[in-house]
């Protein structure tokens, strides 16, 4: 049987037609000889309308809120009805009947969280999933646009990438292994012969921090690029924002609506953003009477008054050595500091980290040794400073801090369908 979605009925094109739709209940009203019930389906609301003398009757009175139900009937405009139309029905079918519903209106959040697997049939987190998968579609156009690859790197891992504190272990047969923290070093290996590639993909990270950016398990964008400068990744990486914000400003305008946002706040983000060093942000701060020195690592105070000053999205480069990554190449005529950037932006801070790669097989050995890693678990990343090693770029973007901030979510929690975090890992 072929169902008419609910949105293709509120275009008006079935006025006066017979239509089939299936769904479940989302709201019902009764009168003397009239019930209402709306019904949802992926695409949206409608109001079906069964009167008392047809033959649904007896089922009509029976369905409760959230059983699902295919209806037969015939389109009528209406003004009073929600988007304008409704549906007289004829025929009503029970297909599951719903026992009482846990959600009514004003549920605690962590009530909400408790029946996530039920709260996710909400129309806001109906809508928020669709924009999410609009999302994910606008990050693949762009890259596939740019001529790169997209690639699908391991989630077990054998050694660390971001630092052992943050590492998930995991039995393997009579071993250890690890859950990725980011795809990168093995996008990394993949830029010697497709030259460009990126990823999107789970990492995890046993993170204690419980802030509204933190999660335990998010999906990380990932790209790496052979024979290119920090500024070469700087400009891909906002024309990639740009490119994900305009998409979704134009082609998401219903759901942004819906979600109580104006699309033109997504218009306004476009390439280029403001650059600024390291340096020029720790004058930058103190001058707002932060006390910062120079060598210390930003917080998500430092990086929101950072963001507020600039606007919008800004970048942050040329970072203190010991505060990153054991793969960061430095700047050869000031080695204390390295080609790393960050994207910071309002609300959320941190963005996204990327950076140029250490090319050179000397410089890794003795950054892995400083950073008390064991050159004997890198054989393959030293590898690649071995045979053919190229200068290149890469960086990593969650894909949830994205849509946090992009739909002024208040919470992480709402921009990915089954969170996990510290304290959760149900349902
Ligand atoms: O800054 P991070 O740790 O950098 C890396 O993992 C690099 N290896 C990426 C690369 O160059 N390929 O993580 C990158 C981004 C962060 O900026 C943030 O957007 C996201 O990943 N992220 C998290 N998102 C949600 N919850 C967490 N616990 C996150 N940790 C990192
Ligand atoms: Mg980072």
């Amino acid at each position: 049987m072929v169902y008419t979605a609910i949105e293709s009925i509120l275009t008006g094109k079935f006025k006066g037609k017979k239509v089939d739709v299936h769904g479940w209940i989302y709201r019902k009203r009764e009168s003397k000889d009239t019930t209402f019930l709306v019904i949802r389906d992926a695409s949206g609301v409608i109001q079906t309308v069964v009167k008392k003398d047809s033959a649904s009757w007896a089922a009509a009175e029976k369905a409760a809120i959230e059983s699902s139900v295919i209806i037969s009937g015939t389109v009528k405009e209406d003004k009073r009805a929600p988007g304008g139309f409704e549906i007289n029905a004829n025929r009503l079918e029970i297909v599951g009947l719903s026992e009482t519903f846990p959600i009514a209106k004003d549920k605690s959040e962590e009530f909400l969280r408790d029946v996530r697997h039920l709260w996710l049939r909400s129309r806001r987190m109906n809508t928020i999933m669709k924009i999410r998968s609009e999302v994910l579609s606008y990050i693949r156009e762009f890259f596939s646009k740019q001529k790169f690859v997209e690639v699908s790197p391991p989630m077990f891992i054998s050694s660390a990438v971001e630092g052992g504190a943050t590492l998930f272990g995991v039995k393997y047969f009579d071993d250890i292994m690890y859950l990725t923290q980011s795809s990168q070093l093995h996008l990394e290996v993949l830029i010697h012969s497709l030259e460009k590639v990126y990823c999107v993909a789970p990492s995890f990270r046993a993170e204690k921090s419980r802030t509204i950016r933190h999660l335990t398990e998010f999906w990380h964008v990932e790209s790496e690029e052979a024979f290119s400068t920090l500024d070469d990744l700087m400009s891909l990486e906002e024309h990639l924002v740009s490119h994900v914000c305009q998409s979704t400003a134009k082609k998401c305008r219903k759901h942004l609506e819906a979600l109580g946002l104006d699309p033109k706040e997504l218009t306004k983000i476009k390439a280029p953003f403001p650059k600024v060093t390291y340096d020029e942000a720790i004058q930058r701060l103190n001058k707002q009477d932060f006390k910062i020195q120079w060598g210390e690592d930003f917080g998500f105070n430092e990086e929101r008054a950072l963001t507020q000053e600039a606007g919008g999205p800004t970048f942050v480069f040329a970072y203190p050595k010991k505060i990153r990554a054991f793969y960061v190449k430095a700047y050869p005529d000031r080695p204390e500091v390295v080609m790393s950037a960050d994207l910071l932006v309002p609300r959320i801070g941190e963005l996204s980290t990327g950076g140029a790669r250490v090319d050179d097989k000397q410089e890794i050995l003795h950054n892995l040794l400083e950073s008390g890693l064991r050159p004997e678990d890198y054989e393959w990343y030293i590898d690649l400073r071995r045979y053919g090693t190229v200068p290149h770029t890469g960086f990593g973007m969650g894909v949830e801090r994205l849509l946090t901030w992009m739909l002024n979510l208040e919470s992480i929690f709402d921009s990915i369908p089954f969170p996990r975090t510290t304290r959760r890992s149900y349902p």
